[in-house]
């Protein structure tokens, strides 16, 4: 695959916050191999929160390494600043959040900092990077999340009503995009993604939760499944297919704002009723509900409209609803056999506990 070329004739580059999660871990492989040198901003944690990334880590005392992590967060905006310094980045992805809707109604003041506030400190540090002088082009994480209490189906043009902390955060990130993109002539974009999966999907997710939980029941290793609304539609696509849109969404000529979704919609029990067929098992003798997964106020029904991404961008989503859902079974259904061997074998295997989460 021939390089990217950035600044002069040196490799471009890219920056990502949180990529050490689902999405920046398979965004970080994506520009890799289309010839980047990827930058990632890191926390701070008593455990190592690399995993996704092994895949692609290289030892930094080794010769042309094009992955560089640095310590940094989203709420520290001094840091970030000088991050951009020593990574001098062409295209920056602002991935980084407190990301779990249900989780932002305990942690209200921390998701808007980091989703909201995160997002200004960031935009604040380009603004000051590119007054000297520097060409940069910032992704910014939208979501499906913004639409909240609208009808389905949801576009680009579809207001917003955002019904959790996190979703409002991520409205406010959204205008200071819009903000700094016509204040300071800044190259911004918005991608607003649809719910997208994966088999590195975290674990407290309804679909990681769903396809681990089913798997360990067919292997004998839990019983009972506790969840929340089961009559949610959410439209569901993979996230590698989505990283690939945002890096097509910065390639455009001008900065501009795009709707990325599969265009179909499922309910949480659908989810189950395919996630269960391929096992085998009738979820309904497994599943249980638990008050404390419902959210105060719910996103009843999202469904997106994708068709200027298709026009402008030229995406499609690849894969499709059934093929996701089997391939998260397949991988949490290794991952179940695996913990059976260790357990036959008189190894002790920590309780991962996604359902109790
Ligand atoms: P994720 O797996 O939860 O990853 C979030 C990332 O943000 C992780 O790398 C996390 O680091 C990092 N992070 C959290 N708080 C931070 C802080 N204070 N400072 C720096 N980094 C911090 O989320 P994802 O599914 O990949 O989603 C990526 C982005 O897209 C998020 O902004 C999310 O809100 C948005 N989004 C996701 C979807 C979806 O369906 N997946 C849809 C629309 C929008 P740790 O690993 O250390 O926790
Ligand atoms: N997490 C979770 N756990 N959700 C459950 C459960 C459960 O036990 N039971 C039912 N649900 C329902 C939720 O109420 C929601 O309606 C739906 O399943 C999906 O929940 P999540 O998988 O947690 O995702 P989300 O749609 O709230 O948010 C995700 O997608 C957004 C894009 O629309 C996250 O990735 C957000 O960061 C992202 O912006």
């Amino acid at each position: 695959m021939s390089e990217q070329k950035g600044n002069g004739s040196r490799a471009r580059r890219a920056l990502i916050t949180g990529i050490t999660g689902q999405d920046g871990s398979y965004l970080a492989e994506f520009l890799l191999g289309r010839g980047y040198e990827v930058h990632g901003i890191v926390r701070r944690a008593s455990t190592f929160n690399t995993e996704r990334l092994d895949a692609i880590y290289g030892d930094p005392h080794n010769q042309g390494v094009r992955l560089s992590l640095h310590y940094g967060d989203i709420t520290d905006g001094a840091a970030l600043r000088r991050t951009l310094d020593r990574a001098q980045p062409d295209e920056i992805y602002n991935l980084a959040a407190q990301s779990h809707v249900r989780v932002s109604f305990d942690q209200a003041e921390y998701t808007a900092d980091a989703v909201a506030t995160g997002t200004l400190r960031l935009l604040e540090a380009v603004r000051d990077y590119s007054a000297e002088g520097h060409a940069v082009r910032v992704y910014q994480a939208g979501s499906s999340e913004m639409y909240g209490a609208r009808p389905p189906p949801q576009n680009e043009k579809t207001a917003f009503y955002p019904r959790s902390p996190y979703a409002a955060s991520k409205v406010a990130a959204h205008w200071y995009s819009v903000n700094y993109r016509e204040a300071y002539k800044l190259f911004v974009c918005n991608g607003i993604l649809f719910n997208h999966e994966s088999e590195r999907r975290g674990e407290t997710f309804v679909t990681r939760k769903i396809t681990r939980a089913l798997a360990r029941i067919k292997m004998g290793l839990q019983d009972t499944l506790y969840l929340g609304n089961l009559t949610a539609r959410r439209d569901w696509g993979y996230a590698k297919d989505y990283v690939e849109a945002m890096w097509m969404i910065l390639q455009q000529p001008e900065p501009d704002d795009f709707v990325v979704a599969t265009g179909e919609s499922h309910s949480v029990s659908e989810f189950l009723d395919l996630a269960a067929s391929y096992l085998g098992l009738d979820w309904r003798k497994h599943v249980k509900e638990d008050a404390r997964y419902l959210r105060p106020t719910e996103v009843d029904f999202l469904c997106g409209d994708a068709s200027k991404a298709r026009e402008k961008l030229g995406w499609t989503p690849k894969v499709t609803f059934a093929q996701l859902v089997k391939l998260m079974i397949e991988h949490d259904l290794e991952l179940a056999k695996q913990e059976t061997t260790l357990t036959k074998a008189g190894h002790h295997v920590a309780q991962r506990g996604a359902s109790q989460r």
